[in-house]
C-alpha cells in the first residue's frame, strides 16, 4: 500500500506495485465479489433498518418534528415584514432543542439565499447565464456543505428589484431555524474560488457583514463604498430588526419618500437597498447597533469584475507553478474531501496578498452594471464584453471544480470545450 503525506508525496510508479501483489489484489478482488454475490442472494428480505448502520455524522433527522408547539404553530406568527417577530433568539433556541439532531455545529451554519425575477430574462443569453450562475452556487454549497434557496418570486409586491432581498432574507431566517447565517448573493455573482472559506470565527461579536471600504462610507459618504449583493446576516433577533429598519426605507413603507429625501441629501443618491444600507452603516456607525455591523476589507466577499476578470490568467499560471512543486495538490481525490486540499494549499498562499493586486483567487466575482438578464448594461460597457468577461469567470471557476469530474476548460473563453486531464497534473 502507497501511504500519502504531505511531505513526501511521490507519484507511485509500476515499481511501488510489483507484479506479485497485483496478482493477490485481482484474486482478492474477486473473491470478495464471489462473497457478496453469495451473501446477497442469500438474503431474501433486506431488514427494515438496512440504513441505520454506519450513518454520516451529523446525520439529521429530517423525519422528527415532535408534536410541542412552537413558534411555526403560533397564528399570530408569520413570514411577512408586516408581521413583527419578538424574542426570536429563544424560539430559535427551542426549536433547535426539540430538535437535537441540528445542534450540532448550529453555530455556524450556511445557507446561501439569491434568486431572480420570476419572468424570462429580457436578453436572449439572460437565463443561460443565470443558469450558469446558478450553477457555479450549487458548486461552491456541494463542496462545503452548506444549503441554498433560490428565490425567483416576488414575495412582496411593495419591495421589487433590488428591495426583493430584504423580504427573501428574512422569510429564510424564519423557514431555517437551524442556520446561523443567512448568506444573500446576488444572481450575477460567481465564486471564483471554490476553496476559500468565509472566517466565521471573526465575526463572533458582528451579525451582519458587507464588503466594501469604510473610508468611502464613513467619510466621503459614497453609496459605492460597499455593495449590498453579497452579505451575511445572523439568524437572530437583531437582524430581523435590522431588516425592518431596512424595509422601513423601502417603497413598501410609507416612509418612503423621507427616506429617498434623506439619502439623496446624505448620499447624493437615488433611494436603493445599498444607499439604503450605506445610510444605516453611516447613521448607527458609533452606537451599539452600527458595531454589530462590519464591512470587511480582508477579502472579496464580493469583487468588482472589471478589476478581477483580468488577473484570472496570471492567477491561473501562478496556482499552476504551486501545484508543479507540491504534489499533495496534485493528488486526484473525491469531491468531497476537496476542503482538505484547500487547507493545504493556504500555507503556499501566504504571500499572495487578497483582493486588489494580489494573486489570490478572488474569492466572489460580481457582474455589477452587466444585468445579464434584462440586457441594460451600464453604458460603460458593451454586452459582448460583459458576456466574454462572465464566461470566463465562470470557466475559472468551474475548472476548479471540473478538475475533480477528471476534465479542464484549457480556454477560459470557450465553455463548450474541455479535455481530460492526464494523471498527476500538473507535473
Ligand atoms: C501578468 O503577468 C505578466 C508577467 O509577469 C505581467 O507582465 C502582466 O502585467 C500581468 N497581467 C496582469 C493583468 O496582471
Ligand atoms: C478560445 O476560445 C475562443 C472562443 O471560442 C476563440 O475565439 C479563441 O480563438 C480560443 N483561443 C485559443 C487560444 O484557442
Amino acid at each position: 500500500m502507497v501511504v500519502f503525506s504531505h511531505a513526501n508525496w511521490r507519484k507511485p510508479t509500476i515499481r511501488t506495485l510489483d507484479r506479485p501483489s497485483i496478482f493477490l489484489a485481482g484474486a482478492l478482488t474477486a473473491l470478495i465479489i464471489l462473497w457478496a454475490f453469495f451473501f446477497f442472494s442469500t438474503i431474501n428480505s433486506p431488514p427494515n433498518n438496512t440504513c441505520n448502520c454506519n450513518q454520516p455524522d451529523p446525520a439529521f433527522n429530517l423525519q422528527f418534528d415532535p408534536p410541542v408547539s412552537t413558534f411555526y404553530d403560533d397564528p399570530s406568527f408569520g413570514y411577512t415584514l408586516n408581521k413583527p417577530i419578538t424574542n426570536w433568539d429563544k424560539k430559535r433556541e427551542i426549536w433547535l432543542t426539540l430538535h437535537p439532531s441540528f445542534k450540532p455545529r448550529s453555530r455556524d451554519r450556511v445557507l446561501i439565499v439569491t434568486g431572480s425575477r420570476s419572468t424570462p430574462c429580457k436578453s436572449p443569453t439572460g437565463d443561460h447565464f443565470l443558469l450558469k450562475f446558478y450553477r457555479n452556487k450549487v458548486d461552491y454549497c456541494r463542496i462545503h456543505g452548506y444549503d441554498i434557496f433560490y428565490n425567483n418570486v416576488l414575495l412582496d409586491r411593495n419591495m421589487p428589484s433590488c428591495w426583493a432581498k430584504i423580504p427573501t432574507v428574512r422569510a429564510a431566517m424564519v423557514a431555517h431555524p437551524e442556520a446561523e447565517w443567512i448568506w444573500w448573493l446576488d444572481e450575477d455573482a460567481a465564486f471564483t474560488d471554490m476553496e476559500f472559506k468565509i472566517p466565521f470565527e471573526k465575526y463572533e461579536g458582528y451579525n451582519f457583514v458587507v464588503h466594501g471600504w469604510p473610508k468611502e462610507v464613513y467619510e466621503k459618504k459614497s453609496w459605492l463604498g460597499l455593495n449590498a449583493g453579497s452579505f451575511l446576516i445572523r439568524n437572530c433577533q437583531w437582524s430581523l430588526d435590522f431588516l425592518d429598519s431596512w424595509a422601513d426605507m423601502g417603497p413598501r413603507s410609507k416612509n418612503y419618500d423621507k427616506w429617498a429625501d434623506v439619502l439623496l441629501n446624505v448620499f447624493h443618491h437615488e433611494s436603493d437597498d445599498q444607499t439604503a444600507l450605506g445610510y444605516l452603516l453611516l447613521k448607527d456607525h458609533q452606537k451599539w447597533y452600527g458595531k454589530k455591523m462590519l464591512i470587511e476589507t480582508g477579502y472579496y466577499l464580493e469583487g468588482y469584475w472589471v478589476v478581477i476578470v483580468d488577473t484570472l490568467k496570471n492567477i491561473t499560471e501562478r496556482y499552476l507553478e504551486i501545484e508543479t512543486s507540491a504534489g499533495m495538490l496534485r493528488r486526484r481525490h473525491a469531491e468531497k474531501v476537496s476542503e482538505r486540499y484547500g487547507v493545504l494549499r493556504e500555507p503556499l498562499l501566504k504571500d499572495a496578498g487578497n483582493e486588489f493586486g494580489s494573486w489570490r483567487r478572488p474569492f466572489v466575482t460580481h457582474f455589477a452594471g452587466c444585468q445579464p438578464c434584462n440586457g441594460k448594461h451600464n453604458p460603460l460597457f458593451t454586452a459582448k464584453g460583459c458576456r466574454d468577461a462572465m464566461n470566463k469567470a465562470l470557466n475559472f471557476a468551474d475548472n476548479q471544480v471540473l478538475r475533480n469530474y477528471g476534465f479542464v476548460h484549457r480556454n477560459l473563453s470557450d465553455p463548450s470545450v474541455v479535455s481530460p486531464l492526464p494523471f498527476d497534473y500538473p507535473a
